[in-house]
């Protein structure tokens, strides 16, 4: 039995991807990678500079400062939570805000922006032993990846995920305004030319419209257990 294996999760947004990676990479002794977060922290920082400014993106200076950022996953220790820090800042709130949310996928077609997560993300997977989640990773990042996962739900269903989590976290925003979002991510995301959101021609599909967080991981269970 291979080990160390390369575990690939894409899909369209808030269909649990990140949530059930963290459980399978703890179920395996897996490190669990949000390549999001990655794309959230470049958001911010983006923000934080005053390269984005009325919806509008100074790509030219966030190209040319690139390479000041620095992106970091620490685990809190009490809580077992995977906590992105952006220039030594714990940020992981932050990057998760409508704000961010609106612009991350702009920011994340900018292809030297790619460029740099991808190779971050390449570093961080290289020796194996990971699952990671995003919308490139079965295609671009690791496309030799040992098992490859594409979650697909309603964008309905989930809007009403991501709704809930926000009613969660105090934060009232309209389901409508929810789904907007949902569907404006899945259309850039899918529609960019440079990497787009695409399912891999041997990536295992797995419609989660039905089944609740513990049956998705049982499903993917399932899935890399048939495959080692
Ligand atoms: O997984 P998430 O919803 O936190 O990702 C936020 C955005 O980042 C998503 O709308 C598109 C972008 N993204 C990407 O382009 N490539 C990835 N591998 C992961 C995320």
């Amino acid at each position: 039995m291979k080990e160390n294996l390369i575990i690939a999760i894409d899909g369209y947004s808030s269909t649990g991807k990140s949530s059930m990676s963290k459980i399978i990479a703890k179920n395996l002794g897996y490190t669990h990678i949000d390549s999001g977060a990655m794309y959230r922290a470049v958001t911010l920082y983006a923000f934080q500079h005053q390269y984005i400014v009325d919806n509008k993106i100074d790509e030219q200076a966030l190209i040319t400062n690139l390479s000041d950022i620095k992106i970091e996953f620490k685990q809190d220790l009490t809580t077992q939570k995977n906590l992105t820090f952006l220039n030594g800042e714990n940020v992981e709130a932050d990057i998760r805000t409508m704000k961010v949310s609106k612009m991350v996928s702009p920011i994340s077609e900018i292809p030297a922006v790619r460029d740099y997560c991808v190779a971050l993300q390449q570093q961080m997977g290289e020796k194996g032993g990971i699952v990671m989640d995003g919308r490139d990773i079965g295609t671009t990042v690791f496309p030799h990846a040992d098992i490859k996962i594409f979650v697909t739900a309603s964008p309905e269903v989930r809007a009403q995920r991501r709704f809930l989590e926000y009613q969660q976290q105090g934060k009232d925003i309209p389901l409508v305004e929810v789904l907007k979002n949902v569907n404006e991510r899945d259309y850039i995301d899918s529609h960019r030319t440079y990497s787009p959101l695409r399912k891999a021609d041997d990536a295992i599909e797995v419609d989660n419209s039905n089944m609740n967080l513990e049956e998705t991981v049982n499903k993917v269970m399932e899935i890399i257990n048939s495959k080692k």
